[in-house]
């Protein structure tokens, strides 16, 4: 069974009070009891909030991790070190880290590796920017993202995976891929895996959708057949809109 998943992007947002009081907003809340919530806070608040959430079903991760195992890699957090804290999730390959930090598919791949090593979750993002769209490349980007950065994994490895797909242009800007826009990549992402792994195993992973996805469009989004959930940045900085999201599906 695909998990239905809201995961909350929090980026380099909030000071520590209100990161604190967003979480607890979040526990204190209800909402469909099916969906896994997960919060992704500044890497410094981390440890916090697995605290504030250990009563719940939320779960609480990284927005990056490093490639490398441990050693002399001033700023860097590793894969050990996120499992040592009790997060059991870290973004991988986000757009941003892709464009601001010059990150590859062939790095993502190793950070991959030390989050499966760590049994931590990674959910790793693909998604093309407007002009590889208008060209028409879009399809062919994000197959070697996923080729590129997944495809060395074994089956099992695979499933301990969620993809995320995040079309660069919706990303923050307020203009949503629309539903058949969103299904359509869905749907050829999950191929593509079936390809290399086989059916069984790509109708295992959840593909999330992510850009400008929001109270209002969530419901139709999530209603399509290859979108397991979302992954939300602006949205998830609100609890309200937040909540609201994790009941759309
Ligand atoms: P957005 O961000 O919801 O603010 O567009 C999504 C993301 O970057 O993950």
């Amino acid at each position: 069974m695909k998990k239905k998943i809201v995961a909350g992007n929090w980026k380099m947002n909030k000071t520590f009070n209100h990161a604190k009081e967003l979480a607890q907003q979040l526990v204190n809340s209800s909402y469909d009891t099916e969906v896994n919530m997960i919060l992704f806070p500044p890497a410094l608040y981390v440890s916090e909030l697995v605290d504030i959430t250990s009563e719940s079903s939320i779960g609480i991760g990284l927005q990056n991790v490093s490639e490398h195992e441990k050693g002399a890699f001033t700023g860097e957090i590793s894969a050990e070190m996120i499992a040592s804290v009790g997060a059991q999730y870290c973004i991988v390959g986000h757009s941003e880290r892709r464009e601001y930090f010059g990150e590859q598919n062939q790095v993502l791949s190793k950070k991959i590796n030390q989050l499966l090593l760590n049994k931590i979750t990674p959910i790793y993002c693909c998604g093309e920017i407007l002009v590889e769209r208008e060209k028409g490349n879009h399809f062919n980007l994000v197959k070697s993202q996923i080729k590129e950065g997944l495809f060395h994994l074994s089956s099992e490895e695979i499933l301990s995976c969620i993809v995320a797909y995040e079309p660069v242009w919706a990303i923050g800007t307020g203009v949503t891929a629309t539903s058949d826009q969103a299904q359509e990549m869905h749907s050829f992402i999950r191929g593509v895996i079936a390809e290399k792994y086989g059916l069984e195993v790509a109708s295992k992973i959840s593909i999330l959708y992510g850009g400008s996805c929001n109270p209002e469009n969530a419901k139709e989004l999530f209603a399509c057949n290859d979108v397991d959930g979302g992954l939300i940045g602006g949205a998830s900085l609100v609890a309200e809109k937040f909540i609201s999201i994790a009941n759309s599906f």
